[in-house]
């Protein structure tokens, strides 16, 4: 089968498109075959390496699985349009669990045939694309936890960090849906515009305003009930600081660096609570998928790429160039 392949650690030029050797089935297990994978940041972390963590070589990334399954077991068919809930057994303690081409020790699915347990196949919602159901697993699952998380009701205020990138572009959706006063941050004007667009209530262009200010400003001095934080160290300040009294930071990850230096006093005097998120469960992704066909919302897709141009896909999320999800199209 064709795969992108890494053999080792490092940028985008390590990813090897290649024919390799089409997985073996095993017990308890459904092979899948992928016709779209969504690029999700983690893609980009695996691939780089992290301290203390290191894929097995060779290594299939990709976490965000919609295809057709080759073959039936239980209530499923072969040949039904399935989605892959990524998440599988660590095997850590005190870790909750380890992502399908992750560093788990499952490939993912930037290739033709994916081995998944057969537990984490769950049924495609038949009024998306594939493209759309591929973008669902990651991203949205986790903006969704984290918005459920939140505890925000109707008419709270919430921040959302980074309009453009899956985790933001996501919780815009499903926050608005919600009937929260959403309060975004983006970087140019064109991520200015496409966060109107999905219905933000005020955008801050990060590099011309101040953002605590300008949250102060749009809620009274009072601040947000919840921030959805996916930037890390250079966010964590200013997420805390904006918080209102009793209020809620979620987050979910460190694009910008896992240590940060915040103000405790800040968190502790308004009773603020600080709470990880990591993906989210199974029935989270069923009931993301019926709050989605309720609300009538559809992921937005920043570009398609095929899975031989996987390291133009990199360097556009990357560059933080995406407006919403980029998708790589593996087979048809
Ligand atoms: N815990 C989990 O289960 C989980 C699940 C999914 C994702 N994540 C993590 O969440 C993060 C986002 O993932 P993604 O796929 O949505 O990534 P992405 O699409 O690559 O988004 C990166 C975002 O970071 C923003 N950003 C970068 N530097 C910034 C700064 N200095 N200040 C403010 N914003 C900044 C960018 O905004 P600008 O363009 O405006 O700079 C961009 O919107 C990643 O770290 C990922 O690993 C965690």
């Amino acid at each position: 089968m064709k795969a992108a392949v890494i053999w080792k650690h490092g940028g985008s030029e390590v990813l090897s498109y290649e024919e390799i050797k089409s997985p073996t089935p095993e017990k308890d297990h459904a092979i899948v075959k992928v016709s779209y994978c969504a690029v999700n940041h983690l893609d980009i972390w695996v691939r780089n390496g992290l301290p203390g963590k290191s894929a097995s070589f060779p290594h299939i990334l990709g976490c965000d699985v919609c295809g057709t399954l080759v073959n039936g077991f239980g209530n499923f068919r072969k040949g039904d349009k399935v989605v892959v809930y990524p998440a599988v057994e660590s095997g850590v303690p005190r870790v909750s669990f380890s992502i399908i081409g992750g560093f788990s020790k499952y490939q993912g699915g930037y290739a033709e045939l994916i081995q998944v347990p057969q537990r984490n196949i769950v049924k495609k919602p038949t009024w998306l694309t594939d493209i759309e159901a591929s973008s669902l697993n990651v991203s949205y699952l986790t903006a969704w936890n984290m918005l459920e998380r939140s505890r925000c009701k109707k008419g709270d205020a919430v921040l959302i960090w980074g309009a453009n990138s899956g985790i933001g572009s996501a919780a815009i959706l499903l926050a608005k849906a919600k009937g929260l006063k959403i309060i975004t941050v983006a970087s140019d004007k064109k991520k200015v515009d496409f966060a109107k667009k999905l219905g933000a209530d005020f955008v801050i262009d990060r590099t011309k305003s101040d953002v605590v200010l300008s949250v102060l400003k749009h809620t009274n001095n009072l601040g947000v009930n919840a921030v959805i934080d996916h930037v890390g160290l250079k966010t964590w300040p200013v997420s805390i600081e904006v918080l209102k009294v009793g209020g809620r930071m979620i987050a979910c990850g460190t694009t910008t660096g896992g240590k940060a230096t915040v103000n405790i006093r800040t968190l502790y005097s308004k009773e603020a609570q600080l709470i990880g998120v990591y993906l989210g469960s199974k029935s989270q992704l069923i009931s993301l998928h019926k709050f989605m066909k309720l609300k009538k919302i559809r992921p937005v897709i920043d570009s398609i790429f095929d899975l031989k141009d996987v390291a133009l896909a990199h360097k556009k999320m990357e560059k933080s160039s995406q407006r919403g999800k980029i998708v790589l199209k593996i087979s048809s």
